[in-house]
């Protein structure tokens, strides 16, 4: 470790080993895509394997290496064996982004504990174990690593109060564990850091449009983000422009909500 760079900055993924989680749709596919673009081996995750197999194949077509391996995040075996199986596909993992994650849109007192525990699993112990885990194993390699945790705006607001507590709840949770874990990790050169969208293009956002109506009428550009519009905050964070950024959550949220 250095304290000032003198490289010219790049974007240059090659050597990488990079795993997202929640890459069958919207922000997560986008994130796979755009790291496999800039060199990285990608290991894409998800539950639905067919959405899998169709994102390596386009990305190996595109000249792009991705290995797809099914994982429900909740599933703390299925955890270790995909990191163990991008290990020994790729390497170890050197970027991890920890994407995957479900709204409850419930009022909390409606709730059943089944989804409170699948909101809590997926939106926060998941990252934690697979963070843990991806840690350990650059620890051991006495190598750096990059980790990326997708949080949201709603993790410093909860506008309206229509349902989406426990959301919020387990978002600003992940944002904490961004900071502490930065700071549990820096010695050994790991950066942790996160991202906190507005509203994007999805299928998460699509239920929510069918559910709560059409919101970004209220916001001030009157406007939804586009994933791509995330990819150079995602690139900033995994790239050695940003290696002295770490415990940091990024808002991109277009001004949409109040600060
Ligand atoms: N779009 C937005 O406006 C927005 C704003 C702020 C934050 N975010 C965050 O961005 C992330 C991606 O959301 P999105 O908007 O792209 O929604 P999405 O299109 O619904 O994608 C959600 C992803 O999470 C995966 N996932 C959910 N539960 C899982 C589980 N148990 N195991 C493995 N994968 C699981 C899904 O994969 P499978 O179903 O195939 O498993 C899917 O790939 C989420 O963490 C979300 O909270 C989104």
């Amino acid at each position: 470790m250095t304290n000032q760079r003198t490289s010219v900055p790049t974007t240059d993924l090659a050597g990488q080993v990079a795993l997202v989680t929640g890459a069958t749709s919207g922000l997560g596919r986008r994130f796979a895509e755009v790291l496999a673009a800039h060199g990285a081996k990608v290991v894409a995750t998800g539950r639905r394997v067919e959405r899998l197999d169709s994102l390596a194949t386009e990305i190996d077509a595109a000249g792009g290496s991705c290995s797809p391996v099914q994982l429900d995040v909740t599933d703390s075996d299925q955890i270790t064996n995909a990191v163990e199986h991008a290990e020994s596909t790729f390497g170890p993992v050197t970027i991890l982004v920890n994407c995957a994650g479900m709204p409850d849109a419930q009022h909390a007192t409606k709730m059943s504990l089944d989804l409170i525990d699948n909101v809590f699993d997926t939106n926060l112990r998941a990252p934690y174990l697979l963070s843990c885990e991806v840690a350990r194993r650059l620890i051991a390699h006495k190598l750096p690593g990059r980790i990326v945790n997708i949080s949201s705006i709603n993790a410093f607001t909860y506008v309206g109060g229509r349902g989406g507590a426990l959301y919020s709840i387990t978002k600003a949770g992940l944002n904490r564990l961004t900071e502490s874990l930065a700071v549990e990790w820096a010695r050994f050169d790991i950066n942790v850091n996160g991202i906190a969208p507005g509203m994007f293009v999805s299928e998460m956002t699509d239920g929510m449009i069918e559910r709560i109506g059409d919101v970004s009428r209220s916001f001030p550009r009157g406007r939804i983000g586009q994933p791509s519009q995330l990819d150079s905050t995602l690139l900033y964070l995994v790239s050695p422009e940003s290696e002295f950024v770490t415990g940091t959550v990024i808002k991109v949220d277009d001004g949409q909500t109040p600060r």
